[in-house]
């Protein structure tokens, strides 16, 4: 589904949230009122714009820069020098006088998370000149809902007007306006959020998944609906409803799975692929993502997503 700007720069575009996760064990829910003890906790980098920026990077072969913002404190050091290190230029990473995002991820022993995220320095993300010009000679600018929506429907224009192909992760769900996804060209949402922007755009969402996918194709043409453990289904634009599975996997840590799935698809668009085959990539990309602890480290290489998709099977870590 390429649209080519011939005059790259940056392939990829991920405009969105950094956030320092403090991630903590939990040996069950608590309920409300309720004390637990943890049985771990750990900082790892994240924040969803951070976690796609890195997989699109890691993806291989694709120049990724990232359009964000962090604090001069201790947790914007930590998530420079995990993008850095993943080659992200972050030249239109600017930093503020505000504290870094900051989240608070509980996990519990199957790895299901419950996530509060503290935006700090993330609703000062702004498109700025630097950011614009980045998206001028983008093949794909990837966007989430963790910064302003005013930043993200800016980003969707100038993807836009630069003929990129705009990727939305409708996540975490707000008020998302008609202009923004008229300005989609591909759609991410989780299950829950297909029934949430279902309900908020038409007002109600039919039960089976294929007509709720169709009907949110009446928004944008194409839409990649994530399940969990049940996989992702795609539909894209004029094409049948495709499922594609999660890879056989005991998951460890669900966070981060979702953001490294949509940085892999964002850098498989750019590199030419259909949407479905850059699914099928994403989805084993999280699969591996899944297997592994925190979000910012479950990231895998290109390498490891080779051999996934190769083998059919998630490969333990390489370091
Ligand atoms: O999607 C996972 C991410 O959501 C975490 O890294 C956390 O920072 C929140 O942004």
């Amino acid at each position: 589904m390429a649209k080519d700007n011939p005059s790259k720069g940056f392939r990829v575009v991920v405009v969105g949230s950094a956030n320092v996760d403090l991630e903590v064990r939990v040996p069950h829910w608590a309920d409300p009122g309720e004390s637990v003890i943890a049985l771990a906790a750990e900082r790892f980098p994240g924040g969803k714009g951070a976690n796609e920026a890195v997989a699109a990077a890691k993806a291989g072969g694709v120049p990724t820069a990232f359009v964000s913002a962090w604090g001069h404190d201790t947790d914007g050091k930590l998530l420079e020098k995990f993008v850095k290190k993943a080659g992200v230029d972050i030249t239109a990473v600017k930093k503020v006088d505000c504290p870094t995002g900051l989240a608070i991820v509980m996990v519990d022993p199957h790895g299901a998370n419950v996530v509060t995220v503290i935006p700090g320095a993330n609703e000062r993300v702004h498109l700025t000149a630097q950011g614009a010009e980045l998206i001028s000679t983008a093949s794909v600018v990837l966007a989430q809902l963790e910064v302003p929506v005013a930043t993200v429907l800016d980003a969707a224009q100038a993807a836009r007007a630069a003929g990129a192909i705009f990727v939305l992760n409708a996540a975490p769900m707000v008020d998302v306006p008609r202009e923004l996804l008229d300005a989609v060209d591909v759609l991410i949402v989780s299950e829950h959020g297909a029934h949430e922007l279902a309900k908020q755009q038409f007002g109600m969402y039919p039960s089976d998944e294929g007509s709720l996918l169709r009907a949110l194709q009446r928004l944008v043409k194409s839409v990649v609906m994530t399940r969990g453990a049940e996989g992702a289904m795609v539909a894209a634009a004029g094409q049948d409803i495709e499922t594609v599975q999660v890879l056989p996997v005991e998951p460890i840590d669900h966070t981060g799975a979702g953001d490294t799935f949509n940085g892999v698809l964002a850098a498989r668009l750019a590199q030419g692929a259909t949407l479905i085959d850059a699914a099928r990539a994403a989805t084993a990309a999280a699969s591996i993502s899944l297997s592994r602890p925190g979000a910012g480290p479950s990231i895998p290489a290109a390498a490891e997503v080779a051999v996934a998709l190769s083998t059919g099977q998630v490969p333990p870590p390489s370091d």
